[in-house]
Order: C-alpha cells, then sequence, then structure tokens
C-alpha cells in the first residue's frame, strides 16, 4: 500500500493543510501559555521526579520526617512544597505563616484533606472530630466532645479516676524499682497511668489490669496498621500492598470486637440505672449515644462509637505520656531543676500530697511544663490541615487538595523568635523575658496543641495531667541516670509522637 506521501495532495489540500498546521500551533501555544498561568504559583521545594515527586528521596533517605524536613529549612526556607507521588504537601515553619493561615485565615485552612484507604476505614469515613471536614459533622461531634466532656465542669468531676490512677503509679514505678535494683522504664508507666484515667473517662465501666492491657495492646496495633505507606501516595503500587490491606480489616474486625461489647455494657447500665454497681455516673459514651449530628438522622452506630472512642483514648495517651518521658529525662539532665521543683512541691503542700488544684500554686512547675512543651512537643506536626477554598500564604498559592503540614517544633526552636532555642531553660517563662500564648489568638510562639479552629480540645485536661503527673513523680522519688552516671541520650524517633530514641529507663530513689 502506497504511504501517504504529501505528493498524492492536490495544492488546494497543501494550502488547507498549511493552514491548519498554523491554526493548531496557535492553540497549542495559547493554550500552554494559559495553563502556565493558571499553575499555581507555589512555594519552592527541592526537584523531584516525574511522577514520585519527592517521594523516594524522602523514603530512601532513611531519616524520620521531621529530620528530612528540619534538614530543608535552611535551603528552602519557611514554607517549601514537597511533591509526596500524587500529593502535594506545603510545609510550614514559620510563627507568621501559622499566625495568617490558623488564625487570619483560619476558617479557610480549618478543614483536611481527604483519608488515605486505611484511615478511612479507621476513622469510619471520617467520622471523627480530628478526621472530620471542616463542616456540620466536625461541629456536632467536636461541640459535644468540648462542651459536654471536657469543659472545666466535667473535668472536676472525674478528679477520683486522676488520683486514684496517680497512686497505682506510684505504687506500680515502686514495685518496678524494687524488683530492678531501682530502676524503672517511664514512658511505659506514663502512658499506662493517663490510658488508665482516660478510659475509666470513656466507658465509665470497671475494667480489670487484664482488659486495660489488652485494649492498649489493640490501640498500639491499630496506631502501627495506620502508618503511612507508599501505596497511600503512589496508588498505582496498590496491588504490591494486598497482604496489609487485609491486615487493616483484620485489625478494624478486632478492634470492633474487643471494643463493641464494651460500649454495649455502658449503654446497658445507663439504660437500666443501679444494674451495674460499679458502673461511673458519667462517661463520654453517654454523650454519643444519642448525639444529634448536624444533618443527619441517626444516632451513631457502634462501629462508630468505636472511632470515636478510639480518637478519644488515643488522642490523650501517648502524646502525655511522651512528655512526661522527656519531662523525666530533663530532670534527670539539669538535678538543678528537679531540685527546685521539688522544694517548690514541698513549700506549697508541705508534708502532704500534691493535690491537682495545687499545682496551679507552683509558677516553676508552670514554667517547666511549658518550656518542655516548646522543646519537646510531642508531635513535631500538628495533624494535616488543607484548605477549602484555594487560598495565598506568603503571596503562594495554596490549592485545594494539598496537605498543609505546620512543623511545630521548627517553629518552637526558630532563633528569630527564641532566644536560645535549644537550650531547655524554663526560666526564660519566668524572668519575663520570654512569653508565648499557647492557645495562639494574641500571637504563635509556640503550638504543642495547633492553634486556631482545630486547636487541640484535650488541651485543658492534657495539661492537668502533665502538671500533676510530673509533681507526683518528682515528689515522690528522686531521678537520676541509669546506669549510674550515664548521660541521657536526647535522640528522637518517630513512633505517633516523638519519643526517645532510646526508651528513657531511670533510677529512682523514694524521697522518704
Ligand atoms: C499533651 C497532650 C496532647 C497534645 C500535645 C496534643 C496535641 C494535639 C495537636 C497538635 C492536635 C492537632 C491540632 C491541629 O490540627 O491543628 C490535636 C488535635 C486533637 N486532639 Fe490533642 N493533644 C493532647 C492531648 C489530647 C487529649 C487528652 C485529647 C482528648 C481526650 C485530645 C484530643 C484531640 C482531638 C479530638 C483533636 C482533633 C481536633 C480537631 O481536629 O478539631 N488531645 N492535639
Amino acid at each position: 500500500m502506497d504511504s501517504l506521501s504529501s505528493s498524492s495532495f492536490s495544492p488546494c489540500y497543501h494550502l488547507i493543510f498549511t493552514a491548519l498546521a498554523f491554526l493548531l500551533s496557535g492553540l497549542i501555544f495559547l493554550l500552554s501559555r494559559k495553563s502556565k498561568s493558571m499553575k499555581p504559583n507555589l512555594p519552592p521545594g527541592p526537584p523531584g521526579w516525574p511522577v514520585v515527586g519527592n517521594l523516594f528521596q524522602v523514603a530512601q533517605s532513611g531519616k524520620p520526617f521531621f529530620q528530612y524536613v528540619r534538614d530543608l529549612l535552611p535551603k528552602y526556607g519557611p514554607i517549601f512544597t514537597l511533591r509526596m507521588g500524587t500529593r502535594t504537601m506545603i510545609v510550614i515553619s514559620s510563627a507568621d505563616l501559622a499566625y495568617e493561615a490558623l488564625i487570619e485565615k483560619g476558617q479557610i485552612f480549618a478543614t483536611r484533606p481527604r483519608e488515605n484507604p486505611t484511615r478511612t476505614i479507621f476513622s469510619c469515613n471520617k467520622f471523627s472530630v480530628n478526621a472530620a471536614l471542616y463542616g456540620p459533622v466536625w461541629r456536632s461531634l467536636r461541640k459535644n466532645m468540648v462542651q459536654n466532656m471536657l469543659s472545666a465542669t466535667r473535668l472536676k468531676g472525674f478528679k477520683n479516676e486522676r488520683e486514684s490512677a496517680m497512686d497505682k503509679l506510684i505504687e506500680r514505678i515502686k514495685a518496678e524499682a524494687e524488683a530492678n535494683d531501682g530502676a524503672v522504664w517511664v514512658l511505659k508507666n506514663a502512658r499506662f497511668a493517663v490510658f488508665c484515667i482516660l478510659l475509666a473517662m470513656c466507658f465509665g465501666i470497671e475494667m480489670d489490669e487484664k482488659m486495660i492491657e489488652r485494649i492498649d495492646r489493640m490501640m498500639k496495633t491499630v496506631l502501627i496498621v495506620l502508618d503511612p505507606r507508599l501505596d497511600d501516595f503512589l496508588p498505582l503500587l496498590g496491588p504490591f500492598f494486598s497482604k496489609q490491606r487485609k491486615r487493616v480489616q483484620e485489625v478494624r474486625k478486632d478492634q470492633i470486637e474487643l471494643l463493641v461489647p464494651l460500649i454495649e455494657k455502658r449503654r446497658n447500665a445507663i439504660q437500666n440505672p443501679g444494674s451495674d454497681k460499679a458502673a461511673a455516673l458519667f462517661s463520654y459514651l453517654d454523650t454519643l449515644f444519642d448525639l444529634k449530628i448536624e444533618g443527619r438522622n441517626s444516632a451513631p452506630s457502634n462501629a462508630e462509637l468505636v472511632t470515636l472512642c478510639s480518637e478519644f483514648l488515643n488522642g490523650g495517651t501517648d502524646t502525655t505520656g511522651t512528655a512526661i518521658e522527656w519531662a523525666i529525662a530533663r530532670m534527670i539532665e539539669n538535678p538543678e531543676i528537679q531540685t527546685r521543683l521539688y522544694e517548690e512541691i514541698r513549700c506549697v503542700v508541705g508534708d502532704r500530697k500534691v493535690d491537682e488544684k495545687d499545682t496551679e500554686e507552683m509558677p516553676y512547675l508552670n514554667a517547666v511544663v511549658k518550656e518542655l512543651l516548646r522543646k519537646h512537643p510531642p508531635t513535631y506536626f500538628v495533624l494535616t490541615h488543607a484548605v477549602t477554598e484555594p487560598a495565598k500564604l506568603g503571596g503562594y498559592d495554596i490549592p485545594k487538595g494539598t496537605n498543609v503540614e505546620f512543623f511545630s517544633s521548627g517553629i518552637a526552636e526558630d532563633p528569630k523568635i527564641w532566644s536560645d532555642p535549644l537550650k531547655f531553660d524554663p526560666d526564660r517563662f519566668l524572668s519575663g523575658r520570654e512569653d508565648a500564648d499557647i492557645t495562639g489568638v494574641t500571637g504563635v510562639k509556640m503550638l504543642p496543641f495547633g492553634v486556631g479552629r482545630r486547636i487541640c480540645p484535650g488541651l485543658g485536661m492534657a495539661t492537668v495531667h502533665v502538671h500533676l503527673m510530673l509533681a507526683r513523680m518528682v515528689q515522690e522519688f528522686e531521678w537520676s541516670a541509669y546506669p549510674k552516671n550515664s548521660k541521657v541520650d536526647f535522640s528522637e524517633k518517630l513512633e505517633f509522637t516523638v519519643v526517645m530514641k532510646n526508651p528513657l529507663r531511670a533510677h529512682v530513689k523514694p524521697r522518704v
């Protein structure tokens, strides 16, 4: 067959083709200019590869993500872009930009990005305070949590649970120390204590230690399967992760099978008052059973209740435990800070046990905890934000659908806003030399709980827990390095929160 050569066409066709070619190239030129002008002006960032962007660079760096980001700061500055497969991530590590986004443009930056498939399963399709899009479901769930569970009055009602968990914590530490030449694991004990408080608040039913440990183990398994995978960023790799997807389904099933009977037990206890003598007067679940959700006719299903209870437990357990581990590490590293804190405690309460109300009268304790949350915010990034509509930040475009990450650790160590930021120095807050509004309303300098509309609703309760636990632990024991005279290793590791790379084992000596 003859090929279609130009000689087979008449001169008239030549003319038509030439005109068409002109038209077409003109059109392509115009379109490409238009698409260039429509291309968002994203913040700068490291060059990536086609399709995968920076994903493999991050994965192959062998560094935890926060370290990768830290290393990019000097080169790319306070706002930069990473392309993580199909996701575009904008990382912000300046206090001014965080204020602009989360306070000044708070409503626009208040939503969350789309979930990966694993998170969709565990969040029951975004039916939780932390995962919900900015809108009616979020408003209903958050309002309920804040007003009906975490208000100051409600919190007071759980004073006994806190006191009993603190007493048990001290007993556990004493027993562990006696059996181990004075050595105790800090994180394990602290997170267990706070987990007991949150469990009691959440379910309001009695549980033995075995059950508490079972739920704790299950929660940890959930956090492990929630760890992001490569196929979350590159869905085309999905077929290589079918085993992991199956595992996700199994873990969710286990979680439901373990927690639904507890939910039913509580439902039964409040439907038949007096039937369960050990049941507490009030629990988080009670606020959820018949919760009215804007735009929905039905109350939360059992699977949704599992999600909401898990959020309550997860939100406050590792975060608080982590804060205590770093606090004790700092007490060991700085015995003079520990002594000063102990003296303040003695001065305020004498020989009696610290009560949570006492901690309000302890300015040094308050400065230590504030410095702790500055230097070691338990999560180095606040939860991922997204914009409700295309927005501008620091002059750059923030398109809808991008993940917006606030690097709170970077902000809290910024030498432009903190003096000697790497030093652990509670006095900075006492001398009036420096201050910071932890809620961010009057300005952002540190954001361990986030700021703005999505600020952690557990802030009040969490600070009560950290103050009380640290005060009791320092009142009861003198903390020092284990093995004796060894140096505390302050290396960090990402494990949902940023924990100590080598879990802290400390030596305790009872004070009395
Ligand atoms: C020291 C302890 C804690 C720390 C450091 C902490 C930190 C945070 C941070 C950084 C955020 C993200 C804010 C944002 O997205 O901008 C957050 C959100 C949240 N936290 Fe906490 N948290 C702590 C304790 C708690 C406790 C005790 C609870 C409840 C029992 C809790 C429940 C939540 C919830 C539900 C959200 C999601 C809020 C929303 O999206 O509207 N947290 N927390």
